[in-house]
């Protein structure tokens, strides 16, 4: 059978790393606060030189790689995020320039922090129909640029940065790799909730991120418990099977809670929130590169990808390595 298959990952943050006690003092916050409320300790802020693009075409050639792939091999770039460069053309076109791939297809995907997983599904899909061959699957964020560094419920929360993976369609055994099974949701109805208050259309500026945060939380760990379940019975898959989970990374307590809830051993649980902060959508392929590198997830493990964001969209994808 056919199956997209990860085959590389790679991933890049901003040079400067920004602590929650520099945080402190530009806003009424402490690093007891953050730490004990989200789990965060720092965070990466992009200079002026640094954009979505460059973290993008950077964590992009270290996956080409990673995955041996030439850039020229690959025929659909679909890019997660929710501060493109510019309103157009789609930051997924300017990473294609980058790394010399042109001719394929190449467009932006805005989930938020969903966005990864929304780009993975719609991915895995062209690649299974045979639209392409290889793909280039990338979340990358610059969120410091529509942040409010006034509001303390939400500066203290979000970080850049960029995570890309090499898809590769391949006809594999039953048992062998690639996606399994991924669900993908949205639901417009609680848009007050977590959104941008600006934007093209309608104040003609870029806005600045506005969150009720504790409501945001309690959504998540539903809809998160809610989309797992689907997706292992999908799969056909008992939860204690996966070998790691890498979730979106917007606080360790929703880690904490979602991983009770299946059932999973923390210890199973991918980590990042604590050094990158919530990047957005390039939170789950910068964990999944991390656990990666660091030899954490083997070839042959069975890794549960999920996350959850503005719109409300959220969504997971279960995928054999
Ligand atoms: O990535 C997209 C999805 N986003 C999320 O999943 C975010 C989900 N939400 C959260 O992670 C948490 O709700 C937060 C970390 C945003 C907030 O934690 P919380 O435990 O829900 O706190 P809270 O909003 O209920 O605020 C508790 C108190 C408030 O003070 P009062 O009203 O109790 O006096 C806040 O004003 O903490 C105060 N507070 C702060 N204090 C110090 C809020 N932000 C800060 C801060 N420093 N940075």
């Amino acid at each position: 059978m056919i199956r997209a298959v990860i085959t590389g990952s790679g991933s890049a943050l901003p040079s400067n790393c920004v602590t929650n006690a520099e945080l402190a003092k530009r806003v009424d916050t402490s690093d007891e606060w953050i730490v004990e409320r989200t789990g965060i300790r720092q965070r990466y802020i992009a200079n002026e030189s640094e954009t979505t693009s460059t973290l993008a075409i950077e964590a992009s050639r270290k996956a080409l790689e990673d995955a041996g792939v030439d850039a020229s091999e690959i025929g659909l770039i679909i890019l997660a995020t929710a501060t493109p460069d510019h309103t157009f053309p789609a930051t997924a076109t300017q990473v294609q320039q980058a790394l010399g791939c042109r001719g394929g297809v190449a467009f932006d995907v805005a989930a938020v922090c969903s966005g990864f997983l929304y780009a993975l599904g719609t991915a895995d899909s062209l690649l299974r129909t045979g639209m392409a061959k290889k793909a280039l699957v990338i979340g990358a964020e610059t969120f410091s640029r529509i942040l409010d560094w006034e509001d303390r419920t939400t500066c203290v929360l979000f970080g850049d940065g960029a995570g890309a993976v090499v898809l590769e369609a391949q006809d594999v055994a039953e048992d062998g790799p690639g996606i399994l099974a991924t669900r993908l949701h949205a639901d417009g109805e609680h848009k007050e909730l977590l959104y941008v208050d600006g934007g093209p259309s309608t104040t003609g500026e870029v806005g600045k991120l506005r969150m009720k945060g504790r409501e945001v939380f309690r959504h998540a760990v539903v809809n998160l418990a809610e989309v797992l379940g689907e997706v292992l019975d999908d799969a056909g898959v008992p939860a204690e099977a996966i070998d790691w989970v890498v979730p979106h990374q917007a606080n360790q307590r929703i880690l904490d809670a979602t991983a009770r809830k299946l059932g999973l051993d923390s210890e199973k649980v991918v980590v990042t929130v604590d050094r990158h902060a919530n990047t957005s959508a390039a939170s789950v392929p910068l964990a999944f590169d991390v656990a990666r590198k660091d030899g954490r997830i083997k070839s042959g493990d069975l890794v549960m990808f999920e996350a959850m964001g503005g719109g409300f969209t959220w969504g997971a994808s279960l995928a054999r390595v």
